[in-house]
């Protein structure tokens, strides 16, 4: 007997607001969950999602109700320095992970799958996925791409692993796209990505991750399936935004596309601050009397 994948949706949802009615009376807080973002987008409640990294900024981040945090493989440019989220392993993805679980009462905890730990075949992914959901007790798992991995994304889904997808600009596949420009311009384009987009609701993923694509296509695909779509640089039309917590805060400030609303220059405060402590240790102004024992 084959089990239709909205069903297993379903059955996500009805588990995790269970085990979330189970925390909620415990500690008198309310978690998000893959049900939770379905009822905000039918409820045209705006969906919050931000990446963390690591334990005191998952802290900040969930304290101030995001709905949703992304350990996103952003990690691999963001905390390693690297030029793109290509050589971040999966071993270092669980490590992030698991220092995020550790500070969040409320947010629902989605983590990327790396480059080469899901591409090879859909065996591969679901031991990746689960290892994932094992060892950093994540709540779900993203993936990057349409047909091309429907297999991988099917068996996931069957294994009781939620899975969001991610479609658009996806930084996975940099060197075939060869640029970080808009994509899905062309008619071409937009109508394989319309489809992914269908086929990704259609095998029971509970959201979907829209990367940088024209507002007006990105609005048209919100409104033409029922699960979440979360944009970045795809809008104002869709179910939610998410975007890179460093770049929100201003800590990179070399990278500036338009679609960035920058909420600090944390880059400028930070070299102050650090460029003040420098002066205070050289001029032996710190520690002062009341800072010694
Ligand atoms: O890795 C990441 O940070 C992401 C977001 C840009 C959506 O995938």
């Amino acid at each position: 007997m084959t089990t239709h994948p909205i069903e297993l949706l379903q059955a996500f949802c009805t588990f995790t607001t269970q085990n979330s009615a189970m925390s909620t009376a415990k500690k008198e807080f309310k978690r998000v969950t893959v049900k939770s973002l379905v009822d905000m987008k039918q409820q045209g409640e705006k969906i919050s999602m931000l990446t963390a990294y690591d334990y005191s900024m998952a802290k900040i981040v969930d304290n101030a109700k995001v709905d949703v945090i992304l350990v996103g493989d952003s990690a691999s440019n963001t905390m390693a320095g690297h030029e793109t989220t290509l050589p971040i392993t999966l071993d270092q993805m669980i490590y992030h992970a698991q220092s995020v679980i550790r500070a969040i009462e409320r947010a629902l905890v989605v983590v990327d799958i790396p480059f080469g730990s899901y591409q090879s075949d859909p065996k591969e992914a679901l031991k990746s996925a689960i290892r994932i959901m094992k060892e950093s007790g994540a709540h779900a798992v993203k993936l990057e791409g349409g047909k091309d991995i429907k297999d991988s994304v099917k068996r996931i889904i069957r294994a009781g692993i939620p899975v969001m997808g991610h479609l658009g600009l996806t930084p996975q596949s940099i060197y075939k796209f060869g640029t970080y420009s808009v994509r899905a311009k062309e008619e071409a384009e937009a109508d394989q990505l319309k489809k992914d987009a269908k086929l990704l609701e259609e095998l029971g993923c509970f959201a979907i991750v829209l990367e940088k694509i024209p507002a007006s296509l990105a609005t048209e695909i919100a409104k033409s399936v029922s699960i979440p779509i979360i944009g970045i640089g795809a809008g104002n039309g869709v179910d939610g935004q998410v975007l890179v917590i460093h770049d929100l805060l201003g800590m990179t400030h070399e990278f500036n596309p338009r679609f960035l609303r920058r909420y600090m220059n944390l880059y400028e405060e930070m070299s102050t601050a650090i460029k003040q402590y420098v002066t205070d240790v050289k001029s032996k102004d710190f520690p002062n009397q009341d800072e010694q024992y």
